[in-house]
Protein backbone atom coordinates (compact mmCIF):
# COMPACT_ATOMS: atom_id res chain seq x y z
CA UNK A 1 0.00 0.00 0.00
CA UNK A 2 1.67 3.16 -0.94
CA UNK A 3 0.23 6.12 0.98
CA UNK A 4 2.76 8.34 -0.03
CA UNK A 5 5.71 10.28 2.17
CA UNK A 6 5.64 9.75 6.01
CA UNK A 7 2.41 8.02 6.45
CA UNK A 8 3.82 5.27 3.10
CA UNK A 9 6.51 4.71 4.91
CA UNK A 10 4.79 3.85 8.61
CA UNK A 11 2.48 1.75 6.63
CA UNK A 12 5.34 -0.31 5.00
CA UNK A 13 7.02 -0.85 8.49
CA UNK A 14 3.34 -1.38 9.82
CA UNK A 15 2.79 -3.87 7.05
CA UNK A 16 6.47 -5.76 7.76
CA UNK A 17 5.20 -5.67 11.39
CA UNK A 18 1.55 -7.90 10.33
CA UNK A 19 4.02 -9.94 7.75
CA UNK A 20 6.54 -11.10 10.56
CA UNK A 21 3.29 -11.76 13.38
CA UNK A 22 1.57 -14.16 10.58
CA UNK A 23 4.91 -15.54 9.23
CA UNK A 24 5.93 -16.58 12.68
CA UNK A 25 2.53 -17.33 14.20
CA UNK A 26 2.03 -21.84 14.15
CA UNK A 27 -0.44 -21.98 11.42
CA UNK A 28 -3.54 -22.76 12.24
CA UNK A 29 -4.92 -26.12 12.49
CA UNK A 30 -8.62 -26.04 11.33
CA UNK A 31 -7.43 -24.12 8.35
CA UNK A 32 -9.16 -25.97 5.71
CA UNK A 33 -12.33 -26.49 7.46
CA UNK A 34 -12.74 -22.84 8.44
CA UNK A 35 -12.35 -21.66 5.01
CA UNK A 36 -14.96 -24.48 3.71
CA UNK A 37 -17.24 -23.34 6.38
CA UNK A 38 -16.70 -19.81 5.08
CA UNK A 39 -17.01 -20.61 1.60
CA UNK A 40 -20.09 -22.28 2.22
CA UNK A 41 -21.88 -19.47 4.26
CA UNK A 42 -20.75 -16.35 2.55
CA UNK A 43 -22.08 -18.04 -0.67
CA UNK A 44 -25.12 -19.76 0.82
CA UNK A 45 -25.79 -15.79 2.17
CA UNK A 46 -24.30 -13.50 -0.28
CA UNK A 47 -27.41 -15.09 -2.70
CA UNK A 48 -30.48 -12.96 -2.15
CA UNK A 49 -32.61 -12.86 0.97
CA UNK A 50 -36.21 -13.21 1.01
CA UNK A 51 -36.95 -9.30 0.43
CA UNK A 52 -34.69 -9.62 -2.91
CA UNK A 53 -31.89 -7.79 -1.96
CA UNK A 54 -28.28 -9.44 -0.28
CA UNK A 55 -28.58 -10.37 3.21
CA UNK A 56 -25.97 -8.23 5.52
CA UNK A 57 -23.40 -10.32 6.97
CA UNK A 58 -21.38 -9.22 9.94
CA UNK A 59 -18.86 -10.53 11.88
CA UNK A 60 -19.29 -10.22 15.40
CA UNK A 61 -15.39 -10.87 17.27
CA UNK A 62 -16.02 -11.89 20.68
CA UNK A 63 -13.99 -12.57 24.02
CA UNK A 64 -10.78 -12.05 24.98
CA UNK A 65 -7.27 -13.57 23.85
CA UNK A 66 -4.11 -15.89 25.19
CA UNK A 67 -0.82 -15.70 24.96
CA UNK A 68 0.79 -18.37 25.38
CA UNK A 69 4.04 -18.38 27.37
CA UNK A 70 4.85 -21.89 26.54
CA UNK A 71 5.26 -23.83 22.97
CA UNK A 72 3.87 -26.81 25.38
CA UNK A 73 1.46 -24.46 26.86
CA UNK A 74 0.94 -24.78 30.91
CA UNK A 75 0.69 -20.87 31.08
CA UNK A 76 -0.56 -17.85 29.37
CA UNK A 77 -1.78 -14.65 29.59
CA UNK A 78 -5.08 -13.88 29.86
CA UNK A 79 -7.94 -10.94 30.08
CA UNK A 80 -11.44 -10.12 31.77
CA UNK A 81 -13.45 -10.45 28.78
CA UNK A 82 -16.42 -12.57 29.29
CA UNK A 83 -17.85 -12.34 25.88
CA UNK A 84 -21.20 -11.06 27.25
CA UNK A 85 -21.45 -8.14 24.34
CA UNK A 86 -20.16 -10.61 21.34
CA UNK A 87 -22.93 -13.08 22.60
CA UNK A 88 -25.71 -11.00 23.29
CA UNK A 89 -24.90 -8.71 20.01
CA UNK A 90 -24.86 -11.56 17.98
CA UNK A 91 -28.62 -12.42 19.03
CA UNK A 92 -29.94 -8.75 17.97
CA UNK A 93 -27.63 -9.43 14.69
CA UNK A 94 -29.88 -12.34 13.80
CA UNK A 95 -33.20 -11.20 15.02
CA UNK A 96 -32.39 -7.89 12.85
CA UNK A 97 -32.02 -10.25 9.78
CA UNK A 98 -28.25 -10.10 9.13
CA UNK A 99 -26.31 -13.48 9.12
CA UNK A 100 -23.75 -13.82 11.22
CA UNK A 101 -19.95 -14.93 12.15
CA UNK A 102 -19.75 -15.07 15.37
CA UNK A 103 -15.77 -15.19 15.91
CA UNK A 104 -15.59 -16.37 19.63
CA UNK A 105 -13.27 -17.32 22.36
CA UNK A 106 -13.87 -21.33 23.28
CA UNK A 107 -15.55 -21.06 26.85
CA UNK A 108 -17.11 -17.63 26.74
CA UNK A 109 -21.06 -16.97 26.44
CA UNK A 110 -22.57 -18.35 23.48
CA UNK A 111 -25.79 -16.63 21.81
CA UNK A 112 -29.04 -17.39 22.85
CA UNK A 113 -27.97 -19.06 26.45
CA UNK A 114 -26.95 -15.81 27.80
CA UNK A 115 -29.92 -16.86 30.66
CA UNK A 116 -28.98 -20.64 31.30
CA UNK A 117 -27.15 -21.07 34.31
CA UNK A 118 -23.61 -21.50 34.52
CA UNK A 119 -23.52 -25.15 34.87
CA UNK A 120 -26.41 -25.93 32.76
CA UNK A 121 -26.49 -29.71 32.46
CA UNK A 122 -26.02 -30.06 35.61
CA UNK A 123 -28.85 -27.52 37.02
CA UNK A 124 -30.96 -27.90 34.23
CA UNK A 125 -32.11 -31.00 33.96
CA UNK A 126 -33.14 -33.72 36.64
CA UNK A 127 -33.65 -37.59 36.67
CA UNK A 128 -37.12 -38.86 36.68
CA UNK A 129 -36.22 -42.24 36.76
CA UNK A 130 -33.40 -44.59 36.59
CA UNK A 131 -33.25 -43.65 33.15
CA UNK A 132 -35.43 -40.72 32.02
CA UNK A 133 -34.11 -37.45 32.08
CA UNK A 134 -36.45 -34.21 31.95
CA UNK A 135 -35.94 -30.39 32.20
CA UNK A 136 -36.22 -29.07 35.66
CA UNK A 137 -39.43 -26.93 35.24
CA UNK A 138 -37.32 -23.75 36.93
CA UNK A 139 -36.00 -23.89 34.13
CA UNK A 140 -37.97 -25.07 31.09
CA UNK A 141 -38.82 -21.46 29.61
CA UNK A 142 -35.09 -20.50 29.38
CA UNK A 143 -33.89 -23.89 28.05
CA UNK A 144 -37.01 -24.29 25.62
CA UNK A 145 -35.95 -20.89 24.16
CA UNK A 146 -32.24 -21.49 23.64
CA UNK A 147 -33.12 -24.42 21.82
CA UNK A 148 -35.74 -23.18 19.71
CA UNK A 149 -33.90 -19.88 19.07
CA UNK A 150 -30.45 -21.22 18.46
CA UNK A 151 -31.97 -24.29 16.63
CA UNK A 152 -33.96 -21.62 13.99
CA UNK A 153 -30.82 -19.45 13.08
CA UNK A 154 -28.37 -22.39 12.60
CA UNK A 155 -31.38 -24.36 10.41
CA UNK A 156 -31.85 -21.23 8.47
CA UNK A 157 -27.58 -21.09 8.22
CA UNK A 158 -27.51 -17.11 9.50
CA UNK A 159 -25.24 -18.55 12.51
CA UNK A 160 -22.16 -19.91 11.94
CA UNK A 161 -19.79 -19.89 14.79
CA UNK A 162 -15.96 -20.39 15.22
CA UNK A 163 -13.57 -20.42 17.89
CA UNK A 164 -10.40 -19.24 19.12
CA UNK A 165 -8.14 -19.26 21.82
CA UNK A 166 -4.47 -17.75 20.91
CA UNK A 167 -3.59 -14.59 19.83
CA UNK A 168 -2.33 -16.35 16.72
CA UNK A 169 -5.33 -18.05 16.34
CA UNK A 170 -7.36 -15.38 16.02
CA UNK A 171 -5.68 -13.25 13.76
CA UNK A 172 -5.17 -15.97 11.29
CA UNK A 173 -9.22 -16.37 11.70
CA UNK A 174 -9.82 -12.66 11.11
CA UNK A 175 -7.59 -12.40 8.32
CA UNK A 176 -9.57 -15.69 6.70
CA UNK A 177 -13.14 -14.10 7.22
CA UNK A 178 -11.95 -10.56 5.68
CA UNK A 179 -10.43 -11.97 3.09
CA UNK A 180 -13.72 -14.12 2.53
CA UNK A 181 -16.30 -11.18 3.26
CA UNK A 182 -14.93 -8.82 0.26
CA UNK A 183 -17.22 -10.78 -2.11
CA UNK A 184 -20.14 -8.99 -0.28
CA UNK A 185 -18.71 -5.39 -0.42
CA UNK A 186 -20.96 -2.96 1.64
CA UNK A 187 -23.25 -5.45 2.81
CA UNK A 188 -20.75 -7.17 5.19
CA UNK A 189 -20.05 -5.65 8.71
CA UNK A 190 -17.19 -5.97 11.16
CA UNK A 191 -17.95 -5.73 15.00
CA UNK A 192 -15.21 -5.67 16.60
CA UNK A 193 -16.00 -6.55 20.57
CA UNK A 194 -13.33 -8.69 21.10
CA UNK A 195 -10.21 -7.89 23.78
CA UNK A 196 -7.61 -8.63 21.52
CA UNK A 197 -4.08 -8.91 23.06
CA UNK A 198 -1.44 -6.36 23.05
CA UNK A 199 1.51 -7.98 24.08
CA UNK A 200 2.76 -11.35 22.73
CA UNK A 201 5.87 -13.67 23.32
CA UNK A 202 7.10 -14.73 19.05
CA UNK A 203 6.49 -18.18 18.53
CA UNK A 204 10.09 -18.05 17.18
CA UNK A 205 11.57 -16.99 21.03
CA UNK A 206 8.90 -18.99 22.69
CA UNK A 207 10.30 -21.47 25.01
CA UNK A 208 9.34 -24.97 23.87
CA UNK A 209 8.93 -26.63 27.61
CA UNK A 210 7.36 -25.92 30.75
CA UNK A 211 9.46 -22.68 32.58
CA UNK A 212 10.92 -23.76 35.72
CA UNK A 213 10.04 -22.18 38.70
CA UNK A 214 13.81 -23.43 39.81
CA UNK A 215 15.67 -20.74 37.07
CA UNK A 216 14.70 -18.07 39.62
CA UNK A 217 12.96 -14.77 37.88
CA UNK A 218 11.06 -14.48 35.05
CA UNK A 219 12.46 -12.00 32.65
CA UNK A 220 10.51 -11.87 29.58
CA UNK A 221 10.14 -9.49 26.81
CA UNK A 222 6.80 -9.35 24.85
CA UNK A 223 6.53 -7.66 21.27
CA UNK A 224 3.89 -5.76 20.38
CA UNK A 225 1.00 -6.94 18.63
CA UNK A 226 0.72 -5.14 15.46
CA UNK A 227 -2.56 -3.63 15.27
CA UNK A 228 -4.65 -5.30 12.49
CA UNK A 229 -7.12 -3.11 12.40
CA UNK A 230 -6.37 -0.37 9.51
CA UNK A 231 -4.89 -2.90 7.64
CA UNK A 232 -8.75 -4.96 7.50
CA UNK A 233 -10.01 -1.87 6.69
CA UNK A 234 -7.69 -0.70 3.76
CA UNK A 235 -6.44 -4.30 1.87
CA UNK A 236 -8.34 -7.11 3.60
CA UNK A 237 -12.05 -5.56 3.07
CA UNK A 238 -12.22 -2.41 1.87
CA UNK A 239 -15.60 -1.56 1.40
CA UNK A 240 -17.04 -3.45 4.57
CA UNK A 241 -18.61 -1.30 7.38
CA UNK A 242 -16.25 -1.50 10.19
CA UNK A 243 -17.13 -0.83 14.14
CA UNK A 244 -14.38 -1.15 16.95
CA UNK A 245 -14.48 -0.92 20.74
CA UNK A 246 -12.84 1.15 22.76
CA UNK A 247 -12.44 0.03 26.53
CA UNK A 248 -10.93 2.13 29.06
CA UNK A 249 -11.39 2.42 32.90
CA UNK A 250 -10.77 5.95 33.24
CA UNK A 251 -13.87 7.71 31.94
CA UNK A 252 -12.05 10.92 31.35
CA UNK A 253 -9.99 9.94 28.61
CA UNK A 254 -12.22 7.42 26.99
CA UNK A 255 -14.19 9.73 24.34
CA UNK A 256 -11.21 11.25 23.55
CA UNK A 257 -8.86 7.62 22.86
CA UNK A 258 -12.49 6.86 20.90
CA UNK A 259 -11.92 9.79 18.35
CA UNK A 260 -8.33 8.93 17.89
CA UNK A 261 -8.80 5.18 17.52
CA UNK A 262 -11.94 6.39 14.72
CA UNK A 263 -9.47 8.74 12.64
CA UNK A 264 -6.28 6.06 13.10
CA UNK A 265 -7.86 3.28 12.06
CA UNK A 266 -10.03 4.73 9.41
CA UNK A 267 -13.40 2.88 11.45
CA UNK A 268 -16.75 4.26 10.45
CA UNK A 269 -17.84 4.14 14.08
CA UNK A 270 -15.96 3.20 17.41
CA UNK A 271 -17.91 2.04 20.92
CA UNK A 272 -16.54 3.53 23.51
CA UNK A 273 -17.49 1.19 26.70
CA UNK A 274 -15.82 2.30 31.02
CA UNK A 275 -14.80 -1.46 32.14
CA UNK A 276 -17.52 -0.33 35.30
CA UNK A 277 -21.10 0.16 33.06
CA UNK A 278 -20.32 -1.67 30.10
CA UNK A 279 -23.15 -3.51 30.45
CA UNK A 280 -25.52 -0.52 31.10
CA UNK A 281 -24.18 2.44 29.12
CA UNK A 282 -21.77 2.88 25.62
CA UNK A 283 -21.19 5.74 23.46
CA UNK A 284 -21.22 5.08 19.77
CA UNK A 285 -18.70 7.40 18.01
CA UNK A 286 -18.34 8.73 15.12
CA UNK A 287 -16.88 11.56 13.00
CA UNK A 288 -19.59 14.11 13.82
CA UNK A 289 -21.46 12.14 16.51
CA UNK A 290 -21.41 10.61 20.27
CA UNK A 291 -24.12 9.29 21.07
CA UNK A 292 -25.25 7.59 24.22
CA UNK A 293 -26.64 4.58 24.02
CA UNK A 294 -28.37 3.05 27.39
CA UNK A 295 -29.98 -0.12 28.93
CA UNK A 296 -33.31 1.08 30.50
CA UNK A 297 -34.77 -2.17 32.42
CA UNK A 298 -37.96 -0.44 33.92
CA UNK A 299 -38.25 0.65 29.91
CA UNK A 300 -38.03 -2.54 29.00
CA UNK A 301 -34.75 -2.70 27.97
CA UNK A 302 -32.73 -4.96 28.76
CA UNK A 303 -29.58 -4.99 27.06
CA UNK A 304 -28.03 -1.88 25.74
CA UNK A 305 -26.88 -4.28 22.85
CA UNK A 306 -30.46 -4.13 21.87
CA UNK A 307 -30.45 0.00 21.10
CA UNK A 308 -27.13 -0.28 20.07
CA UNK A 309 -27.51 -2.82 17.25
CA UNK A 310 -30.53 -1.08 16.28
CA UNK A 311 -28.65 2.02 15.88
CA UNK A 312 -25.60 0.22 13.90
CA UNK A 313 -28.29 -1.02 11.54
CA UNK A 314 -29.92 2.01 10.41
CA UNK A 315 -26.16 3.32 9.94
CA UNK A 316 -25.48 0.16 7.95
CA UNK A 317 -28.38 0.78 5.50
CA UNK A 318 -27.23 4.36 5.14
CA UNK A 319 -23.77 3.78 4.07
CA UNK A 320 -25.04 0.76 1.88
CA UNK A 321 -27.15 3.44 0.26
CA UNK A 322 -24.85 5.48 -0.81
CA UNK A 323 -22.98 2.89 -3.19
CA UNK A 324 -26.26 2.95 -4.66
CA UNK A 325 -25.82 5.18 -8.26
O1 LIG B 1 -16.81 -9.53 26.88
P1 LIG B 1 -17.48 -8.62 27.90
O2 LIG B 1 -17.14 -9.04 29.30
O3 LIG B 1 -18.96 -8.50 27.67
O4 LIG B 1 -16.84 -7.16 27.72
C1 LIG B 1 -16.99 -6.49 26.51
C2 LIG B 1 -15.73 -5.67 26.16
C3 LIG B 1 -15.52 -4.63 27.25
C4 LIG B 1 -14.52 -6.60 26.05
C5 LIG B 1 -16.02 -5.00 24.76
O5 LIG B 1 -17.13 -4.15 24.88
C6 LIG B 1 -14.80 -4.18 24.31
O6 LIG B 1 -14.62 -3.03 24.65
N1 LIG B 1 -13.91 -4.82 23.49
C7 LIG B 1 -12.63 -4.22 23.02
C8 LIG B 1 -11.64 -4.28 24.16
C9 LIG B 1 -10.27 -3.85 23.71
O7 LIG B 1 -9.44 -4.67 23.45
O8 LIG B 1 -10.11 -2.56 23.56
P2 LIG B 1 -8.71 -1.90 23.06
O9 LIG B 1 -8.83 -0.49 23.37
O10 LIG B 1 -7.52 -2.62 23.62
O11 LIG B 1 -8.73 -2.18 21.48
C10 LIG B 1 -9.49 -1.39 20.58
C11 LIG B 1 -9.83 -2.18 19.32
O12 LIG B 1 -8.63 -2.60 18.67
C12 LIG B 1 -10.68 -3.38 19.57
O13 LIG B 1 -11.80 -3.36 18.67
C13 LIG B 1 -9.77 -4.57 19.30
O14 LIG B 1 -10.49 -5.65 18.65
C14 LIG B 1 -8.70 -3.98 18.38
N2 LIG B 1 -7.32 -4.47 18.64
C15 LIG B 1 -6.77 -4.39 19.88
C16 LIG B 1 -5.47 -4.81 20.10
C17 LIG B 1 -4.74 -5.31 19.00
N3 LIG B 1 -3.49 -5.73 19.15
N4 LIG B 1 -5.30 -5.39 17.79
C18 LIG B 1 -6.59 -4.97 17.59
O15 LIG B 1 -7.08 -5.04 16.47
Amino acid sequence: MDLGNGLGATQNMLDAEIQSFFDSAPPLRSSGDVSEKLEEFVKRNSIASGNGGARRIVCVTSGGTTVPLEKRCVRYIDNFSSGHRGAASTEYFVKAGYAVIFLYRKGTYQPFCRSLPDDPLLECFEFTDESTVQVRHSHSEAVRRAITEHRAAVEEGLLLKLSFTTIFEYLQMLQMISLSLRSVGPHAMFYLAAAVSDFYVPWKSMAEHKIQSSSGPLDMQLNQVPKMLLVLRKDWTPMAFCVSFKLETDKHILLEKADAALKKYKMHMVIANELSIRKEEVVAVTSNERISVHRNKSLGVDDVEDPLIKLLVERHSSYIKSFDP
